[in-house]
């Protein structure tokens, strides 16, 4: 009896003391987790992991979650040693429970996850357990985070056990946008930069695959419009976007392609002129013939079969009229319509939000549609933040779906944001009402690919598309903190131990290499 009454009482203090008392841990000993978890406690022992370590559950045939392990492993088993009979090993297998056997992946799919890791005398335990199998992979990621390895002993170390961790998302889109029509970009090198996003628990990837500049992807029901690429060599063919869209889903990580209309397509004309105002005006598409729609339709149908995800963003930002304005041809069907150009540019957005919904796509538009029509829009439209501050208030105020990417602090392209302006902005920034704090789906780091290719990408992208992933994941509270610099430096190493050529820290430019000799944490 006395054990009884003494005992529930403590188990009470403690998981009070693991869950409520957070902000002294955080205030005195955060860990090396980033992002950071949701909630977690940690102890102060240490326990030592058999390179042999195998995953068991009734999860683990999941194709998804033996690769995931598999790379783990890779990871953290990476310093090339074998099993030696004098080491001694605390922990040897990893339990992972899941849920839901449903590996559709969506917007809003669970990523939540619970790891535990204690230890009773000489052996240990560790623990996932998730809801599905992508909130598996996250709870991985932190596993992989919290082991290191040690010099002396030549083991993999895992500090401060016993660790329990609860974690979900602060927000359920958390983007990477890659840009491939400004410079390409090799299939391998999408896959790398898939990769390091799983390490910061991104996951969507928005490929803006077309713009005006080149337009390298094959489209079977139009097979001239790759005509359109900087060169044969530079173009994807569908068995690479299945490949990259597939490569993505095994790590948790969404495929948004975009088809930016009617401005940004120059391109499309290269194998189709006919979708040009005329030969000296190619931009924004005709809209005055029904063919034009066609295409559209066609590289849609095309693009649904390689992209499951449910939204697609059509773009819609900076469309000059002009060309629609003073080809006559053009003109004289605008004024048959009783069209201004402005009209004309609505018409030509909702027709395309028309053929994506008909295909069961929810469309994804650039502000420039919301400042110009924003009532007319479909009701299931996603308005793209870019261009000013502000947007998302505006756009979650009337009821829409909102994704963050201010320029002036998400746009990885501008050099001269240091680390600490990403970290700071916040998507829901002039948002007080939770109905529509709600409606702001996160946010997305852009890099724009007219200054970057694959010589440089990976250090423009990381470290600061990491300090926006951690706002996008990890409750204000804690990341508000100033260890973030300490802890994005020892990020920033950590990418670059797995091979990411992730650049300095606290260089005032971006992806500038360091000014001079020093530790990777200090730099
Ligand atoms: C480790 O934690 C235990 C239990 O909380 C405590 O009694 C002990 O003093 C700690 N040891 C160190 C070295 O901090
Ligand atoms: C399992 O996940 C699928 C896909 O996300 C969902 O439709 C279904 O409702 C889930 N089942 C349960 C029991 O939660
Ligand atoms: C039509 O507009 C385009 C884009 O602004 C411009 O480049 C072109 O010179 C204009 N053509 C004529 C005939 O005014
Ligand atoms: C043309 O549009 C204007 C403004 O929307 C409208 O007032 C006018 O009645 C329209 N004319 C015709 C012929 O449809």
């Amino acid at each position: 009896m006395g054990w009884c009454c003494c005992y529930k009482p403590t188990l009470l203090i403690i998981v009070f003391t693991f869950f409520i008392s957070q902000p002294y841990a955080v205030k005195f000993s955060l860990p090396f987790i980033w992002p950071l978890p949701a909630k977690f406690a940690f102890g102060n022992e240490t326990l030592s992991v058999d390179p042999t370590l195998s995953l068991i559950g009734s999860s683990a045939n999941s194709p998804i979650l033996k690769a995931g392990f598999d790379r783990f492993k890779g990871i953290v088993f990476s310093n090339g040693f074998v099993r030696t009979g004098k080491a001694v090993y605390n922990v040897n297998k990893l339990y992972v429970v899941v849920h839901n056997k449903s590996e559709e992946l969506q917007l809003g799919v669970d990523e939540s996850y619970n790891l535990l890791i204690t230890k009773a005398t000489g052996s240990g335990k560790m623990t996932i357990e998730a809801n599905t199998v992508f909130g598996a992979l996250r709870g991985l990621e932190t596993l992989s985070q919290l082991c290191s390895f040690d010099y002396s002993t030549k083991t993999v170390q895992i500090y401060k056990a016993p660790w329990s961790i609860r974690d979900k998302p602060r927000f359920p889109f958390r983007g990477l946008m890659l840009d491939t029509s400004r410079h390409y970009f090799p299939v391998n090198v999408i896959k790398q930069i898939i990769e390091s996003m799983s390490y910061a628990k991104l996951n969507v990837l928005h490929w803006h695959i077309i713009d005006e500049q080149s337009f390298p992807l094959e489209v079977p029901s139009y097979p001239n419009l790759w005509k359109g690429s900087y060169s044969e060599w530079e173009r994807y063919t569908i068995e690479d976007a299945y490949e990259i869209v597939n490569f993505a889903k095994m790590r948790g990580i969404n495929v948004m392609a975009e088809m930016d209309v009617p401005g940004h397509t120059k391109s499309w004309g290269i194998g189709y002129p006919d979708v040009w105002p005329s030969p000296s005006c190619k931009s924004p598409l005709d809209l005055s013939k029904e063919s034009t729609f066609d295409v559209l339709s066609g590289i849609m149908t095309d693009m649904r079969k390689i992209f499951p995800f449910e939204l697609f963003h059509l773009g819609g930002d900076e469309v000059n009229t002009d060309c629609w304005t003073n080809t006559s041809r053009v003109n004289k069907w605008l004024q048959n319509q009783n069209m201004t150009a402005n009209d004309a540019y609505e018409y030509f957005v909702l027709k395309a939000q028309n053929i994506a919904l008909s295909k069961n796509w929810t469309p994804v538009n650039w502000e420039e549609t919301f400042n110009s029509f924003a009532t007319k829009l479909h009701k299931k439209t996603i308005v793209h933040n870019w261009w000013s501050s502000g947007v998302c208030p505006k756009v979650v105020a009337k009821g829409l779906r909102c994704i963050f990417s201010n320029q002036r602090v998400w746009y990885l392209d501008h050099v001269d944001v240091p680390w600490d302006v990403v970290y700071n902005a916040d998507p829901l920034e002039g948002i007080q009402e939770a109905s529509e704090q709600k409606l702001v789906l996160g946010g997305e780091v852009c890099m724009w690919g007219e200054v970057a290719d694959t010589s440089d990408v990976q250090q423009t992208i990381w470290p600061r598309a990491a300090a926006a992933a951690e706002r996008l994941w990890s409750p204000t509270q804690y990341t508000t903190e100033l260890t973030a610099l300490s802890r994005l430096q020892y990020f920033r190493c950590l990418l670059n131990r797995r091979g990411v050529p992730a650049a300095p820290v606290t260089n005032f430019h971006a992806r500038t290499p360091p000014t001079g000799p020093g530790s990777c944490f200090e730099q």
